[in-house]
């Protein structure tokens, strides 16, 4: 019997995405997969064409598991906390993950989402080798991996009103990193039976424990950072950004929403760099008052936009509270659709900038199309994703905490506009070392072999 992968993603699209991608790639180099997905997730992805396409491409050496996610039947699964579905999921997948491993078909290794803890003691108890995959950045994995000592020596709970003071205990970001850019759930008293902070606390604790960490990221632009993870979890492989491994070509697309293609030949009739493009990924929800300093901040800078305005997205909105100017500057200028082919929209010609919530995804794929970036963090990794932006990497500006649209119109010329040139160069220089790393010879290509060899023959 061949080498064989039980991949376990989150049931969000940005971790399926990676996922899928890191699946196919294992399929090619003839290694069996096996892919757990929630049965919701399974129904959307297959929402149209290729349902069967992927084992009858790969003659079977790839097949979905769905499983139930542990919401009520009639949850509706567009908005959510996050915490409520790690819950269920948490109380229902640890059963189905413990017989997989122990039944005549039981995989060689596992790969799990960092989050999906339990995995540890599952293994261990099967004999199964474990891999996580955090596909969060690893600058928010590295402050998750601090929590811990900043809580020990009193950094943490700080006070609010200090929020830009410089914190000395996270390593190797001395002088970068400020109470502001720690994720959210740090802001206030922190609140120790919040799910959300179990649940970090929990995968910082575990991640050590498995046989290596897999990491959507390049050498790099990560490099001070993987070298202060290496001294916790020293077996780490660095093989992003995965959607930029060109060697797999089957999946379509692994949206769980319908893609509005519409939005591709808006922007062919668009000068060249002249569209600032708009999302806040796939589970943020943004307030009506912000949804609309932001509008009115974009349309008052005079620039041309795609939205993707998500189902959801904006609490409460009633496009009939969309004051008259404003649909007017939309119909002109702007273009909205509910769900976009985002990788395709950032590689287009007419894309000039990209004003982002720093999903880890978002970032990584603004930075491969060489877009610079508008951050307007909401939670999680997104606060310290934003912080890179705009101080290590200087490909954009971060508009952390404040949503305004005298602030939102200026920057939004800076990045369009005055400063264009300069922002460009920058992140066009970052995008040739992500294309170079998956590349022949690259980092994260060399990462990625090792990756394959070390399951194949369990060099683990
Ligand atoms: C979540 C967290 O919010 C994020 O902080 C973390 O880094 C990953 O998990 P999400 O909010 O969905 O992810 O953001 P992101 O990581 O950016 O992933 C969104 C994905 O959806 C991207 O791959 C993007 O290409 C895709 N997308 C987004 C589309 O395909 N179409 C769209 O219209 C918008």
């Amino acid at each position: 019997m061949g080498p064989h992968v039980l991949i376990f993603p989150l049931p969000l699209q940005g971790p399926i995405n990676c996922m899928l991608k890191l699946a196919e790639i294992m399929c090619i180099q003839q290694i069996k997969v096996t892919f757990i997905i929630t049965q919701h997730i399974h129904r959307c992805l297959f929402h149209s064409s290729d349902a069967q396409a992927y084992s009858t491409k790969y003659d079977d050496a790839f097949r979905f598991k769905p499983i139930p996610d542990g919401l009520p039947q009639d949850h509706s699964r567009t908005v959510f906390e996050f915490s409520e579905l790690m819950l269920s999921l948490g109380a229902v997948a640890p059963p189905i993950l413990h017989q997989m491993l122990i039944s005549t078909d039981s995989p060689t290794c596992v790969i799990a989402d960092g989050l999906l803890s339990f995995a540890t003691d599952i293994a261990a108890q099967t004999g199964v080798p474990l891999l996580y995959f955090d596909t969060i950045s690893p600058s928010a994995i590295w402050t998750y991996m601090c929590l811990p000592k900043l809580i020990q020596v009193g950094d943490l709970p700080f006070k609010d009103d200090n929020l830009d003071e410089c914190i000395r205990n996270v390593p190797g970001l001395e002088g970068i990193m400020r109470h502001r850019d720690l994720p959210s759930f740090c802001r206030g008293a922190i609140d120790f039976t919040d799910p959300q902070v179990d649940l970090v606390l929990k995968q910082v604790h575990h991640m050590p424990l498995s046989q290596g960490l897999i990491l959507n990221t390049f050498q790099h632009l990560d490099a001070p950072i993987l070298s202060q993870i290496r001294k916790l979890c020293p077996n780490i492989y660095t093989i992003g950004p995965l959607h930029a491994h060109r060697q797999t070509s089957y999946i379509n697309s692994s949206s769980i929403w319908e893609e509005d293609w519409s939005c591709i030949s808006w922007l062919d009739n668009q000068p060249s760099g002249s569209v600032l493009y708009v999302s806040i990924g796939s589970l943020c929800v943004m307030t009506k008052e912000d949804f609309f300093e932001i509008l009115h901040g974009i349309v008052n800078s005079g620039s041309r936009f795609l939205w993707v305005r998500r189902p959801g997205s904006v609490a409460g909105l009633d496009p009939i509270d969309i004051p008259l100017e404003l649909s007017r500057a939309t119909e002109e200028r702007g273009c909205t659709v509910s769900w976009a082919p985002q990788q395709e929209v950032l590689a287009h010609p007419a894309v000039g900038g990209f004003l982002t919530h720093s999903g880890w995804n978002s970032t990584l794929e603004s930075v491969v199309a060489g877009k610079p970036m508008i951050c307007w963090p909401h939670y999680v990794d997104q606060q310290v994703n934003s912080r890179f932006v705009e101080e290590m990497w200087k490909v954009g500006f971060d508009m952390k905490d404040s949503c305004d649209r005298v602030v939102v119109e200026k920057i939004v010329r800076e990045i369009m506009e005055l400063r264009k040139d300069e922002f460009l160069k920058r992140s066009i220089e970052l995008s040739e070392a992500a294309v170079a790393s998956v590349g022949e010879g690259g980092s994260s290509a060399a990462e990625l072999n090792r990756l394959i060899d070390d399951i194949k023959y369990m060099k683990l």
